[in-house]
């Protein structure tokens, strides 16, 4: 074999095993960066009740269901005739009120959340 194709023999040799593990390092990388991402979306939706997840984020605004920055919600039933409907708007938001994506409420905790929202009572308005 003359010396010319053995460099080049070595050349392409060498080339291959650091493209190689460039490629798993790259690999292992990209595999990282998926476990920080799953765990991140981890942290946001956890195992809330109805009423932890309305206090994390409805109460603000509708301080106790009642009337805040927005509406009392004491009018679901007749806004929102069936939960498909209450979910919708739930996770569409609409003007002030921020969407709410499975990233940040998963469908358990949505229906746990919906379940909170129909078994409030509003009896002390209703006595008044
Ligand atoms: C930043 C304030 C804000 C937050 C947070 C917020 N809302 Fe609202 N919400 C509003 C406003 C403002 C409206 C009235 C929107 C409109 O009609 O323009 C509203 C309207 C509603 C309505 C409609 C009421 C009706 O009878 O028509 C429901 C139901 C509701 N919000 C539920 C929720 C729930 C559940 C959460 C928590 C996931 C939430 N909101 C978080 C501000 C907020």
């Amino acid at each position: 074999m003359s010396r010319i194709l053995k460099v080049i023999m070595l050349m392409v040799l060498v080339g291959a095993t650091t493209g190689g593990c460039a490629m798993s390092e790259e690999i292992r990388r990209i595999e990282e960066q998926q476990k920080v991402t799953q765990r991140r979306e981890k942290q946001m939706t956890t195992d809330l009740s109805g009423q932890q997840i309305f206090i994390r984020s409805c109460n603000s605004c509708h301080p106790g269901a009642k009337a805040g920055m927005g509406p009392a919600l004491d009018k679901l039933g007749e806004h929102f005739p069936t939960d498909d409907k209450l979910k919708k708007f739930i996770r569409q938001g609409v003007g002030m009120m921020p969407p709410q994506p499975k990233e940040a409420l998963d469908d358990v905790e949505l229906d746990s959340l919906v379940q909170y929202l129909r078994g409030l009572t509003f009896e002390e308005e209703k006595k008044k």
